[in-house]
């Protein structure tokens, strides 16, 4: 996928090279916008009205999304000059994991609603540009499968806790049985959000038996059913939604499945130092700061405004991940100069699937990295584990 000339450069000269020539010497342009909104519209004139907007939506008034992305102007990069970044290191460690980058695709479930491929189809491009991901519960396709199409990359399973304690024990099981390599337990959403554009549509993918794939191969959930959801669908949708979460979980809880796996277990959707600390003190080895992209609570604060603080209340315990805004490079250089080790990119890859199947995913990959890669060398880094505090403007 990279020339000799650029070996040492993969992500971002290499992009450019290649848009560029294609460009200029046969006049195609890329068929993928770069510009995220962009990329949004292109997807919203493509997609049923009812998937664009499962994707696109927000709690209520969708006031929390634009926190998010508001929250990003506050912070400035002083870019510093003469400092050789011929070559970048963008690779990082992760709860004892290299990771290639410093970017995880997030946990999205029911992809299968813009695209027949699905998780699978995502995979494989975060395999083919070594992005690691995060398997939702809600996959379209069973964890194992998700898991096989990532081969080497590393791969999170992300855990909504079910009512049925066996059911939660069971997927916890079934992913460390398939080489995954930490479970993500979602902690903000005992309860979905109040989503106004599928309110008025009438839609849930899941009623449809979209993203409940890792329930109808799940035996404990299939001992729930009077008959096995191949020959009752509808029957077996209605149980998902009885069992897929529990809104009675409590810290107690979080513990209780710490202790079920050796897999380090990552707390995801904390908004508050304490409830970070809380995490830790109950076995998490990391958080994931993050407002679920603006899905759940309305008015919410942007998760990037609460990221410093979550930062200094764990301290060296606990790795942090951000999420909830991030678009592009400079994002990402934001959040990770604010003291998160890695963070994690929803919706913009969706679009791509949504356009591309796995060649759009590919290319939403590439070109992020592409732009992180540029970023950080121009902010004056050659290594992503190097950008700090510094980077930023004093405030
Ligand atoms: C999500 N998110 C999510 N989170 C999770 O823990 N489990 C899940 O199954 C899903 N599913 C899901 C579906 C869709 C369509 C979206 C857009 C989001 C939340 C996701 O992991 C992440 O927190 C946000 O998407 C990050 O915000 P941005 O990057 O979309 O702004």
């Amino acid at each position: 996928m990279v020339d000799d000339e650029d070996a040492s450069t993969p992500y971002g000269r290499h992009r450019q090279t290649s848009v560029y020539t294609t460009g200029m010497l046969t006049g195609t342009v890329p068929d993928i916008p770069v510009d995220p909104d962009r990329l949004a519209e292109r997807a919203r004139e493509e997609l049923d009205g009812r998937a664009y907007d499962y994707v696109a939506g927000g709690a209520g008034g969708e006031s929390t999304m634009r926190a998010n992305r508001r929250a990003f102007d506050d912070y400035r990069i002083v870019p510093r000059v003469m400092r050789d970044t011929g070559t970048r290191d963008l690779s990082t460690t992760v709860l004892g994991q290299e990771f290639a980058v410093p970017v995880l695709l997030a946990p999205i479930g029911a992809q299968g609603i813009v695209h027949e491929d699905g998780d699978l189809a995502s995979a494989r491009a975060a395999a083919q540009w070594d992005v690691p991901y995060v398997c939702s519960t809600q996959a379209s396709e069973p964890l194992e499968d998700v898991a096989d199409a990532l081969g080497e990359t590393p791969k999170w399973f992300q855990l909504y806790a079910s009512e049925d304690r066996e059911l939660t024990r069971s997927l916890v099981q079934r992913a460390e049985d398939a080489g995954y390599d930490a479970i993500v337990v979602t902690l903000d959403t005992p309860h979905l959000g109040w989503r106004e554009r599928d309110i008025d549509r009438g839609f849930l993918p899941f009623l449809d038996g979209d993203g409940i794939a890792n329930y109808t191969s799940d035996p404990v959930f299939r001992d729930r059913l009077a008959q096995p959801p191949e020959a009752n669908p509808r029957a077996a949708a209605q149980e998902f939604v009885q069992v897929f979460s529990d809104a009675t979980l409590t810290w107690d809880d979080l513990a209780w499945i710490a202790e079920l796996t050796d897999l380090p277990v990552v707390a995801k959707g904390i908004l508050h130092p304490d409830d970070a600390r809380a995490a830790v003190d109950h076995g998490a080895a990391g958080v994931v700061v993050s407002n679920h992209g603006g899905r759940q609570v309305d008015n919410a604060v942007a998760a990037l405004d609460q990221l410093p603080g979550i930062v200094e209340a764990v301290g060296e315990d606990a790795t942090v991940v951000f999420d909830s805004g991030i678009r592009r490079g400079a994002d990402a250089v934001v959040a990770l100069a604010l003291g998160a080790d890695v963070v994690s990119v929803g919706r913009p890859w969706v679009y791509g699937l949504a356009l591309a199947g796995e060649d759009g995913v590919a290319t939403v990959c590439e070109n992020f990295l592409a732009d992180l890669d540029l970023t950080v060398a121009l902010a004056g880094y050659d290594a992503v584990d190097d950008v700090d505090e510094s980077a930023l403007r004093p405030s």
